[in-house]
């Protein structure tokens, strides 16, 4: 089978493909390898992809010519779609680009998949479409009609238009809903690898509120899991449209979270504390029973062994690097 990934040297691309990889299907790759966040970072993390199952396309999905030629030379079975800008913060300041990536550049590649029959799909949501949801944990029948940062409105209308796909063409599709996604070869811009290189260089840390916010932080690997689950799903059945929740389904607060990071690297943590930002959210805690029930979603990893196997590779792979 092939799989064409869209973000793949990012945070959850790179794992999901190597995981791709191993079960034996081929992938083609998008990625434009952009400067938020480190492109040596991304380089590293798909360099020891065997060249005969992977096929790397430096690619802008805004670009909808260069995607009609990439669709055009190959034969896809499945698209996961994850490439974004990503981050709450950076999207209040540049909208225009959030909005013409993640908005545009989706209806880009539903438009391209309608053109070439290539009914399943997987598409990456977020969290953050939940805004200032009060009720908690967050289900996937609430409503989700009040954003509070231009990247939750980009995901949303990501959502929206898959389901508008769906509706008109039969495409099988499935959009997750991730939850703080943390573990090796993370986000620079997040703040679990954030935390992590200050904390190693005795730098001090911006803490955001009083250290009572809360967030639903979920492994790499569990994550992982959950897309290939949703991709099997769009591929074993007709006609669906889903969206489901990834999480832990449990929540840390903040300044348990930095002091458990602070534990692992064995240095004292220098914070400042900040208010909270704008577009934040004080909490977010996902109600998992629908990807359990659909998908066979089962999270595994304690946040205890996920900041440990974060931390390792850290100071194995990064310390001093990116
Ligand atoms: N990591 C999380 O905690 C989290 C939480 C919720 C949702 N998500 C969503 O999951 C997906 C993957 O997130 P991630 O953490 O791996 O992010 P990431 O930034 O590591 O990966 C995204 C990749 O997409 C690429 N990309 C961005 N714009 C592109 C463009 N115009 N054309 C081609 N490639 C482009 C980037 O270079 C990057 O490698 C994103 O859609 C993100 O919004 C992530």
């Amino acid at each position: 089978m092939n799989i064409l990934v869209t973000g793949g040297a990012g945070f959850v691309g790179s794992h999901t493909i190597r995981k791709i990889l191993e079960r034996g299907d081929k992938v083609i790759c998008i990625d434009d390898f952009n400067g938020f966040n480190n492109p040596l970072l991304k380089e590293d993390r798909i360099r020891d992809f065997p060249a005969d199952n992977f096929k790397l396309y430096r690619a802008n999905i805004t670009d909808f010519k260069v995607l009609e030629n990439i669709f055009e030379y190959n034969d896809i079975d499945l698209i996961i779609h994850l490439a974004a800008r990503a981050g709450v913060r950076n999207s209040i300041a540049d909208p225009r680009l959030y909005s013409e990536v993640n908005v545009a550049g989706t209806i880009h590649l539903l438009e391209l998949a309608k053109k070439h029959d290539i009914k399943d799909f997987v598409f990456a949501s977020s969290s953050s479409v939940y805004g200032g949801n009060k009720k908690v944990p967050f289900s996937e029948e609430d409503a989700v009609d009040y954003p509070i940062s231009p990247y939750a409105t980009t995901k949303r209308a990501g959502e929206l238009s898959c389901h508008t796909y769906h509706h008109l063409f039969d495409m099988n599709i499935v959009c997750l809903r991730f939850f703080t996604v943390y573990g090796p070869w993370g986000r620079m811009d997040m703040a679990p690898y954030k935390f992590t290189d200050l904390i190693a260089n005795d730098q001090p840390i911006e803490m955001y509120g009083d250290g009572t916010s809360e967030r639903d932080y979920t492994y790499i690997d569990d994550i992982v899991s959950g897309v290939l689950a949703a991709a099997d799903h769009v591929q074993q059945n007709k006609k669906v449209f889903e969206i489901c929740n990834l999480g832990n389904s449990q929540t840390i607060p903040l300044k348990k979270f930095i002091g458990l990071i602070s534990q692992y690297l064995d240095k004292k943590p220098k914070i400042i504390k900040k208010p909270m930002q704008p577009g934040d959210m004080k909490i977010t805690y996902a109600d998992i029973s629908k990807a359990k029930k659909l998908l066979g979603y089962n999270p595994q990893t304690s946040i205890e062994e996920g900041l440990k196997n974060l931390v390792e590779w850290y100071q194995k792979e990064a310390f001093g690097k990116y």
